[in-house]
C-alpha cells in the first residue's frame, strides 16, 4: 500500500521523505491555505521533493473553471494531480480533463455510487473521507470495503485513496482490505514509527552492551 502525506507544509514533508516511506502527497485548499507563500510555488517544491503524485485542487465550482485551473495546474509539474469536488461539474471536467491525459482525484467522496461514478470517467484516483465520516457516526472504512469490492467486481483501474486518515487503525485496515493508497497527516505517521516495546528493547540491548563493554576493561 502507498503512504501519502496530507499537507501542503515543505518541513514537514522535508522530514519524512528522507525516510523513504513516502510515495505522493495530497493537497487541498484548507492545507495550501495555511502556509506561507505562492502556492504555485509550494507546489512545485512539493513535487520536486516527493517526486511522485501531487495532488493539487481545484477551487472554481463550474465545469469551465476547472477545466481552466486543471489544466493550469498540471502545467505546473508533471507529478500534479489534479483534484476535483465530487459535483456534477467535477464529474464532467474529471471526464474531460482525463482525456486530455490528465490525472484526476475525485475527492469528497462519501458514498459508493459516487465511488463508481468517479471511476465510469476515468478518475486516476477517488479519495472518500473516512475520518469524516466517523464524525457523523457512519463507518468510514465500511465504505473502502464497499469500493474495493465495486472496482474489483468490474476490474475498474481508479486508485482507492483513503483520506481524511486520522489513526494508525485506518492504515491497517485500509492495508487489509487492499485499498491502494492512505493519506495521512504527518503526525499519523510518527504515529507509525511508535511502539513502547521497541524503545524498552532497544535500551536494554545498548545498556547490556555497555555492561558487558565496561566489564572487558
Ligand atoms: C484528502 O485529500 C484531504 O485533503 C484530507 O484527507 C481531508 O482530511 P480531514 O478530514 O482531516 O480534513
Amino acid at each position: 500500500m502507498k503512504l501519502f502525506i496530507d499537507t501542503g507544509n515543505i518541513k514537514e514533508i522535508e522530514a519524512l521523505v528522507p525516510l523513504g516511506i513516502i510515495d505522493g502527497i495530497t493537497t487541498n485548499p484548507s492545507l495550501l491555505a495555511k502556509e506561507p507563500g505562492d502556492y504555485k510555488e509550494n507546489l512545485k517544491r512539493i513535487c520536486q521533493l516527493v517526486k511522485g503524485p501531487t495532488s493539487a485542487e481545484v477551487v472554481s465550482k463550474d465545469f469551465e473553471g476547472m477545466m481552466r485551473e486543471g489544466r493550469d495546474l498540471s502545467k505546473i509539474d508533471d507529478h500534479i494531480i489534479v483534484k476535483v469536488p465530487f459535483t456534477k461539474e467535477g464529474v464532467r471536467a474529471c471526464k474531460a480533463l482525463s482525456s486530455e491525459g490528465i490525472r484526476v482525484n475525485v475527492t469528497l467522496v462519501f458514498s459508493p455510487t459516487q465511488a463508481l461514478l468517479a471511476a465510469k470517467v476515468g478518475a486516476t484516483y477517488v479519495s472518500p473521507f473516512v475520518g469524516r465520516l466517523d464524525d457523523i457516526a457512519t463507518s468510514g472504512m465500511g465504505l473502502i470495503s464497499e469500493i474495493v469490492e465495486i472496482y474489483e467486481n468490474y476490474q475498474f483501474t481508479t486508485q482507492i485513496l483513503v483520506a481524511s486518515v486520522r489513526h494508525s487503525i485506518h492504515i491497517v485496515e485500509a492495508a487489509r482490505m487492499g485499498a491502494h493508497i492512505c493519506t495521512c497527516p504527518a503526525a499519523v505517521i510518527e504515529g507509525m514509527f511508535r511502539h513502547p516495546l521497541t524503545d524498552i528493547g532497544l535500551e536494554k540491548f545498548l545498556k547490556d552492551w555497555e555492561k558487558a563493554q565496561a566489564a572487558r576493561v
